[in-house]
């Protein structure tokens, strides 16, 4: 199992990570949580539910403000530095790791609160590339970082309002200055969500709800696998199912998808001309549905039976909207052979991880059952980590 660093190790790595590459001290360190989602998956942009929950995994910034508008970045997990200017940065005008910070600056810039420029050292014990969130993980520490500077007029991160403005500031850094389009979910769980709960959030108006979420007493716990699968056509992947639902909805005379009611779907799909349009709009629908009756199941305490949910959630992405992949289709199946009361690919999909619910104690074999399965399919061997519902960026 991947461990989580403590809040004691992770700010002691990453001021250390900053005396190694800048003289004097950090104003402080703050960090932020990645997230698995638990159902809910390819709504956020089509305005519909989610459900994640942060992780016990975080990213860890030390940060100092410059009195000039430089950014010098250094990542103990890239091993390498990032530089630029505030004045540079720009959509389509930044690369590489350091854009996600930078564009958290450059995003707060647009809502007028000036973050000046800033050194910086990022410690992280988030999986990279696992579809954990950490790119979201480094944004929310930077804007909490950003928030706490003295004489701070912007969005205030000791309010949930404040934190949506955060959290909207990082989606447009990773949308406009990353340049991946993605929806919304992850910055709004590891900015909003809150310890021992899942947050069901509401793409159409960004509310929450804080559902009580303790595996624990239920005798259950939360497997997380990293298939460590690589795949090439993510980011064209992901842009092309986020236009076809966005072709649909206004074939459909619709703001979002999620305007189309359960009961209106078959009408909806007969007037789609595209068999792969009807498709991706049947996954987002149902899935919508199913979190609804996810998250009733938790509320009368039934988690125990949420499993068949998750199962159909992960048949509906692979088959509808086909963003599984092999490693995960393995990863899931092995882990129901293994006694797990059900599992399903969490995240964008094409590689990344899958979520395993298995009763309490249970994890090591489930784990081992995956390693088992995924050697004899020749792939690379999977990692895995336990998740709880842990604290919120702070
Ligand atoms: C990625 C994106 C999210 C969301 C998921 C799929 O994690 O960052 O916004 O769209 O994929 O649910």
């Amino acid at each position: 199992m991947l461990p989580a660093w403590d809040e004691a190790e992770g700010s002691a790595r990453a001021r250390e990570v900053f005396a190694a590459h800048f003289d004097g001290e950090p104003t402080g360190v703050w960090s932020a949580p990645g997230r698995v989602n638990l159902i809910g998956e390819h709504t956020d942009y089509n305005g519909g539910l989610c459900l994640p929950i942060a992780l016990e995994h975080r990213t860890y910034v030390a940060l100092r403000r410059r009195s000039d508008d430089a950014i010098h970045l250094f990542s103990e997990r890239e091993g390498s530095a990032w530089q630029s200017t505030l004045a540079e940065v720009a959509p389509g005008a930044v690369s590489g790791w350091g854009a996600y910070p930078a564009g958290v600056a450059w995003a707060l810039g647009e809502l007028g609160q000036d973050t000046g420029g800033f050194d910086a050292a990022v410690a992280s014990c988030v999986p990279y590339g696992a579809g954990l969130s950490s790119s979201a993980a480094l944004e929310c520490a930077f804007a909490m970082a950003f928030a706490a500077a003295p004489g701070w007029t912007g969005p205030d991160p000791d309010t949930d309002a404040g934190r949506a403005e955060l959290a909207g500031a990082c989606v447009r850094a990773e949308n406009e200055i990353a340049g991946a389009n993605t929806g919304g979910m992850d910055q709004a769980a590891s900015l909003r969500a809150h310890a021992g709960h899942a947050l069901l959030l509401d793409t159409r108006d960004a509310s929450v709800r804080h559902i009580p979420f303790d595996l624990t007493a239920a005798g259950l716990e939360l497997l997380v696998i990293d298939t460590r699968a690589e795949h090439a056509l993510v980011d064209g992947q992901y842009a092309q199912r986020r236009e076809t639902c966005e072709a649909a909805a206004a074939a459909l005379g619709v703001a979002t998808l999620r305007e189309i009611e359960p009961a209106d779907l078959v009408a909806a799909l007969d007037r789609l001309d595209s068999g792969v349009a009807r498709r991706r709009v049947r996954h987002v629908v149902t899935e919508i549905v199913r979190v609804e009756q996810f998250v009733t199941l938790l509320q009368t305490g039934r988690v125990g039976e949420v499993g068949p949910l998750m199962d159909a959630s992960h048949a509906s992405l692979a088959t509808d909207y086909e963003v599984s992949c092999a490693e995960l289709d393995v990863a899931v199946e092995a882990a129901r052979e293994a006694g797990a009361l059900g599992a399903r690919m969490t995240g964008g999909g094409f590689g990344g991880s899958a979520i395993a619910l298995v009763p309490a104690g249970s994890g090591p074999t489930v784990a081992q059952t995956v390693t088992a399965a995924f050697a004899a399919a020749g792939f690379t061997a999977p990692a895995f980590l336990a998740a709880t519902a842990a604290a919120p960026a702070h």
